[in-house]
């Protein structure tokens, strides 16, 4: 994977940071982007360089404009002279969710609507910007990040579980669409992972607690346990698999 670049959505925390680090590790350069934190950010991309020797560039990105994603490939055009994956990870809370995260009967349109923007059709604006420049190269991997929520209930789930079972069936048009390009399309769908997204939630220690004991492996899901995931989609032992949902869950969405 030495010298492949890869594109990531939301690489300052959680599961996009865990990404980051993984692929750097393997040699590959990185574009990430952020929306909250620019110092953070470019210290980031500092760091990697410094640390694995390759080249990291953090550009800004607001996944409720999925828009900005055209304007994003072309700063990433002048920084890299190529895109093999693009992992489309950022996900939005805080105000943004307001009407999104919460129970059914409390549901509001503006909610759920910001909610599918920020994954539904940001993965598509981004992959469909990705796929330009996979296909010059003769191919890549895509990745949209989802989540159990879409199997299983959990609290003040719906608008996020609906959207991820969406973007889920996007994937699988993306990759039907798109594998004569040599461009492989596939979902990650994670059970609870320890991050800030899950910190958020309104019953954290609850859903801690019960991951684990619903998990035969015992604990919570850490965002590496995603990366390595995401690492194997993107390299050549992948190379067959398409259009699919991997799900990484600790064996929790069964029992
Ligand atoms: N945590 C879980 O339990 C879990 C389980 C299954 C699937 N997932 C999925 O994994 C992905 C990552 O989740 P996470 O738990 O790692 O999230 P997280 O820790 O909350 O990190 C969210 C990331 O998204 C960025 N972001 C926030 N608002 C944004 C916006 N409006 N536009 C662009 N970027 C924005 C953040 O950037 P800043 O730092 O700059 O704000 C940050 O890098 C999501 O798709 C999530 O649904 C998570």
């Amino acid at each position: 994977m030495k010298g492949k670049c890869l594109v990531i959505s939301g690489g300052t925390r959680g599961i996009g940071r865990a990404i980051v680090i993984e692929f750097a590790k393997k040699g590959v350069n990185i574009a990430f982007t952020y929306n909250s934190n620019e110092e953070l950010a470019q210290n980031q991309a500092k760091e990697l360089e410094k640390e694995y020797g390759i080249k990291a560039r953090a550009y800004p990105l607001n996944i409720l404009v999925p828009d900005e994603y055209k304007e994003l490939f072309k700063k990433i055009d002048e920084d890299f002279d190529r895109v093999d994956f693009f992992i489309s990870n950022a996900i939005i809370s805080g105000r943004a969710v307001v009407g999104g995260y919460t129970k059914f009967m409390k549901l509001r349109p503006r909610g759920i609507n910001n909610i599918f923007t920020a994954t539904v059709n940001a993965f598509v604006v981004g992959a469909q910007e990705a796929a330009k420049r996979m296909e010059k190269i003769g191919g890549g991997s895509i990745i949209s990040l989802s989540s159990t929520g879409n199997l299983v209930y959990i609290d003040n789930y719906a608008g996020h579980g609906a959207s991820k079972a969406a973007v889920e069936v996007m994937v699988r048009y993306a990759a039907t669409e798109l594998g004569e390009k040599g461009i492989r399309v596939n979902a990650i769908s994670g059970g609870p992972i320890e991050t800030d997204a899950l910190r958020a939630f309104t019953n954290y220690e609850e859903v801690k607690e019960k991951t684990a004991s619903l998990s035969p492996l015992n604990r919570m899901g850490q965002p590496i346990d995603m990366a390595g995931a995401c690492l194997f989609l993107c390299s050549s032992s992948a190379n067959w698999i398409t259009g699919h949902t991997l799900i990484i869950d600790g064996g929790t969405t069964f029992k």
